[in-house]
């Protein structure tokens, strides 16, 4: 970190500028710390990043090396098949610089660093909904990064939501619900969304009932703090019409279906 005119800067470097290297990119540039940052970013297209010539807090850099050198925290966050030549460049780095921070599922610490030849290597696992502040990011560290830089790295990342601790072994199933449980979730709606449509209800109101239910469902199963079955209980009349839903949905074994997406997409996620 510099310090110019009395003031601290981070240099955070972003390599692969598509959902995710532009998600921490844009939450990071605005958020209120952001006059201490400056961003060194490269992507394989360069017309994607085009659009952030204008910004002066954003450079964008000559290559991979370029931004690895320059920065205090480099997140990688190209998809794992586009990883090699990545780390590739890195490891031709031959200082070490500032800390790695991968976003790249299913890559462990241990094989970032044998693939970078770097010690300080951060591994994360954002969620898309930390666009909005929103979700859980999961964190592990590797021996090398101390108590001190744990400290800087949650502060940095903090706009992003919720920042979690996480044991290596736990990041394959965080993956699945915090990841790609977004997509998920979408499915649901979507499912609701179509249910409503079929029985004659407008699309966009269709859309808004079924977001406001599942809102106002999440808000008080957390301000109850009570288990999802005790409201499934709260709202079933006996013989009534919730429950004529609830047994529909045992008999053709959506639980199950769900549970084993969960089940087909944790083998999938422990495959990268
Ligand atoms: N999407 C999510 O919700 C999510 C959540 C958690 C973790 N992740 C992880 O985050 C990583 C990125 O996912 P994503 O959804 O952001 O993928 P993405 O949208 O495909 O973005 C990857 C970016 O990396 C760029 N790239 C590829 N090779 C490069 C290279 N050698 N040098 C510089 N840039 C390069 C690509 O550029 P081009 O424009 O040339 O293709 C693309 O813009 C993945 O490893 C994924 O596992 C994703």
């Amino acid at each position: 970190m510099d310090a110019t005119d009395g003031m601290s800067v981070t240099k955070i470097g972003i390599i692969g500028v598509g959902n995710v290297g532009s998600m921490i990119l844009e939450v990071l540039s605005n958020s209120e710390n952001s006059g201490g940052y400056l961003f060194n970013i490269f992507n394989r297209s360069i017309d994607k990043i085009r659009k952030y010539e204008s910004s002066e807090s954003i450079k964008i850099c000559s290559g991979v090396q370029d931004v690895y050198s320059s920065s205090d925290f480099t997140f990688v966050c190209v998809k794992p098949q586009q990883s090699a030549p990545v780390f590739a460049d890195i490891r031709n780095v031959p200082q070490e610089h500032g800390i790695i921070v991968s976003t790249i599922a299913g890559k462990s610490l241990e094989e970032l660093m044998n693939a970078t030849e770097k010690a300080k290597v951060i591994r994360i696992m954002p969620t898309i909904t930390a666009k909005i502040s929103a979700g859980i990011t999961a964190v592990g560290y590797s021996h090398s990064i101390c108590e001190q830089e744990k400290k800087i790295f949650k502060n940095l990342l903090s706009p992003l939501g919720e920042i979690m601790d996480l044991e290596e072994e736990k990041f394959d199933a965080f993956t699945v619900l915090g990841s790609s449980g977004p997509a998920f979730v979408a499915f649901v709606l979507e499912s609701f969304i179509d249910g409503a449509i079929n029985i004659g209800v407008n699309p966009d109101y269709a859309r808004n009932i079924v977001l406001k239910t599942f809102e106002g469902s999440i808000n008080l199963l957390e301000h109850m703090s009570i288990e999802p079955s005790r409201l499934k209980y709260m709202v079933s009349s006996p013989g009534g019409v919730t429950i004529r839903g609830l047994y529909e949905l045992e008999k053709d074994g959506v639980k199950g279906a769900i549970m084993s997406a969960i089940y087909e997409a944790y083998l999938k996620s422990k495959q990268l």
